[in-house]
């Protein structure tokens, strides 16, 4: 229970006990105060501030651009929002790789000006020693491996990861050390659902799948993808729940045509 009211947060130790009793988890990404609001609303146990912000808030083609700073700006944004969500905050391409205490300090300003409850970097063992400094602070962290988009200029093209042998097993290695140093939880994405399931029995800690099949522990999708908010994007692993990009647009151009025909305002919206 939080000072603030009577709301239950979640935190990692509801991750745990989700595990160990089957109940599935449900994560969404947000950036924003008023989205955050109506996610925690519906009751998703988490919102992931993603550096998928890159793309969907700013436009980027990758998720390389995004800074430390912008990413705070947002985990702030939507920490203001959530009663009940765990707020879980991506660090962005390039804050946490060249050493750990590169990676210590990335990840204790989040947590101090953000009010997150934990982090989420991208890869395996190259970057063991990162995870470790950040766990040693303190602060909980999941990992994310599969397709980790912070590496798009190595894999070349956003395709399944893991569909080779040898991939696949360099995989669940990386699980299972992630799981040793001590991470609460880990995304995949983008993987063989057979993979998927693989990883999730083999490990204790919880598995959040995008694109990694129905037999993971949770999964986790980019809010823009669920409410149909473009639709150039229609990834096969989002489920598009509403259409809003027509319903915006349809709004947009109903208030054009008021205005133009000075049907808005009525005598009703004026003084
Ligand atoms: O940045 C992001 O939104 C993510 C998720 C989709 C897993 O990393």
């Amino acid at each position: 229970m939080s000072i603030h009211s009577d709301i239950k947060k979640v935190t990692v130790e509801t991750f745990k006990k989700m595990k160990a009793s089957g109940e599935k988890i449900s994560i969404l990404t947000a950036y924003d105060y008023s989205i955050a609001r109506l996610a925690d609303e519906g009751g998703v146990e988490a919102i992931l501030v993603g550096d998928s912000a890159a793309n969907v808030m700013a436009g980027y083609e990758t998720t390389l651009p995004i800074t430390l700073d912008h990413m705070i700006y947002h985990a702030q944004s939507v920490s203001r929002a959530l009663q009940r969500a765990m707020l879980i905050v991506d660090l962005p391409f390039g804050t946490y790789t060249a050493n750990s205490s590169q990676a210590h300090d990335s990840a204790v300003r989040v947590m101090k000006e953000s009010g997150a409850a934990a982090v989420k970097i991208e890869g395996g063992m190259e970057i063991q020693n990162s995870i470790k400094a950040i766990l040693d602070a303190g602060i909980p962290v999941m990992g994310h491996l599969g397709l980790t988009p912070q590496s798009i200029n190595q894999f070349g093209s956003f395709k399944l990861r893991a569909k080779e042998e040898s991939e696949a097993e360099k995989l669940i290695n990386d699980a299972k050390l992630l799981e040793e140093l001590g991470c609460f939880s880990i995304v995949l994405e983008k993987i063989p659902a057979a993979l998927g399931e693989k990883v999730s029995k083999e490990i204790s800690i919880p598995t959040i799948g995008i694109g990694a099949g129905n037999k993971t522990d949770g999964q986790v999708l980019v809010i823009h993808d669920i409410l149909g908010l473009n639709k150039n994007f229609k990834p096969k692993f989002a489920r598009k729940y509403l259409n809003l990009h027509e319903q915006i647009v349809g709004a947009v151009s109903d208030y054009v045509n008021d205005v133009k025909n000075q049907s808005f305002p009525s005598s009703e919206e004026s003084f």
